[in-house]
C-alpha cells in the first residue's frame, strides 16, 4: 500500500467523580469513576504504508520520558505486533497537555495513534483487538479509543459505558509545576484509605447532580503531601468552582464554570495569585476522529 498521512489531536480528559475501590490480585485497583474529555489537546500527524521500515516517533514540545517509554511510540508498535504489518510507522507529536498532571495526556496520545493506525490499516485490528492493545499501554487509553466524550469507567477503569452528554460548560484548569507519578498515588492511598466504597449513585444528568456526586478520592493524600494541589483546589473552591476537584492522580485540578466570561475572569485571577498556568478548555461533546475537522 502507498505511504499515507493522517492528522489526528488527542484530547485531556478530567475525573468528575473517582472512587478507588479495593487492590486486585493482579496489583490494579478497581475503579468506580466518570470521565470527561476536554478541549486542551496534543496534535498527532500519523504516516504509514510503503516500503518495510520502522516506528519512529519526533516530538515538539515538553515530554519528560525517552522515545521509548512514549506512550505514542509504544502504542505504534503495539499496533505493529498486533496486525503484522511490516511498514514503516513515523508519528509526530505535538505535546501541549502536561505530563504526570491527572489529565490523561500520554493515554490520549496512545489512543490517537491506533485511531489513526487504525484508519489507514482499516479492519487489520478487529476492534475488540484494538481496546485489549489499548487497555494494555495504560488503563486510561480504552476511554480516549471509546465511541463517547463522556463515561463512567469500572474495572480499572477500562471498563466503559457511555454516559449522557451534559450540556457544554468552562473548564478552568490549574496546573501546579509537580509531577504526581500515578502507581505511587495508588499505593499511598492503600495505607490511608479503606477497602470498601459505595457505588456511583446515579449516572448525573445535570452539572448540578455532577457537584452534587464530584470526588476524588486521591484529594486527600495528594493535597497534604503537594502543598500546591491544595493551593490549587482552595483557590478554585474559593472562586465558586462548581464541582471544583483534582484530576486523577493529579496534579492538575480544575473548577467547572458556567459561562465563558466567569471562567476567563477566575482563570486571569488564579495565575495571579498562585502564578501557575490557567487555561480555560471547553468540554467536549464528542471524541476526535482521524481526519476530522479539529481532530
Ligand atoms: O494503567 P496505568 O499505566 O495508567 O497505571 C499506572 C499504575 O497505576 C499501575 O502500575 C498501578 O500501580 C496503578 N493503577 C492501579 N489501579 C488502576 C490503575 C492504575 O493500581 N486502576
Amino acid at each position: 500500500m502507498a505511504l499515507r498521512s493522517v492528522g489526528i489531536s488527542a484530547p485531556a480528559k478530567v475525573n468528575l467523580y473517582l472512587r478507588v475501590l479495593h487492590r486486585r490480585p493482579d496489583g490494579f485497583h478497581e475503579l468506580d469513576t466518570v470521565f470527561l474529555a476536554v478541549s486542551l489537546h496534543d496534535e498527532l500527524l500519523v504516516e504509514s504504508g510503503g516500503a518495510p521500515g520502522p516506528v519512529t516517533l519526533t516530538l515538539q514540545g515538553p515530554d519528560p520520558c525517552a522515545v521509548a517509554d512514549n506512550l505514542a511510540f509504544r502504542a505504534a508498535e503495539a499496533f505493529r505486533a498486533a496486525s503484522g504489518i511490516p511498514h514503516a510507522i513515523s508519528v509526530h507529536l505535538e505535546k501541549r497537555i502536561p505530563a504526570g498532571a491527572g489529565l490523561g495526556g500520554g493515554s490520549s496520545d496512545a489512543a490517537a495513534v491506533l485511531r489513526a493506525l487504525d484508519h489507514l490499516h482499516p479492519g487489520v485490528v478487529p476492534r475488540s483487538e484494538l481496546m485489549a492493545v489499548g487497555a494494555a499501554l495504560g488503563s486510561d487509553v480504552p476511554f480516549f479509543l471509546g465511541e463517547s466524550a463522556m463515561a463512567r469507567g469500572t474495572g480499572r477503569g477500562e471498563v466503559l459505558r457511555p454516559l449522557p452528554p451534559l450540556p457544554e460548560a468552562y473548564v478552568v484548569l490549574v496546573l501546579p509545576p509537580v509531577h504526581v507519578a500515578t502507581g505511587p498515588a495508588f499505593a499511598a492511598l492503600k495505607r490511608n484509605e479503606s477497602a470498601v466504597r459505595e457505588a456511583l449513585p446515579a449516572p448525573p444528568g445535570s452539572w448540578e447532580a455532577v457537584s452534587e456526586m464530584a470526588t476524588n478520592d486521591f484529594e486527600g493524600v495528594i493535597a497534604a503531601t503537594h502543598a500546591e494541589v491544595a493551593a490549587a483546589l482552595g483557590a478554585l473552591r474559593d472562586e465558586g468552582g462548581r464541582p471544583a476537584l483534582l484530576s486523577g492522580s493529579g496534579a492538575a485540578c480544575f473548577g467547572v464554570f458556567p459561562s465563558l466570561e466567569r471562567a476567563t475572569a477566575v482563570a486571569g485571577r488564579l495565575e495571579e495569585r498562585l502564578g501557575w498556568p490557567a487555561p480555560v478548555v471547553t468540554t467536549l461533546g464528542a471524541l476526535p476522529r482521524p481526519g476530522s475537522p479539529g481532530g
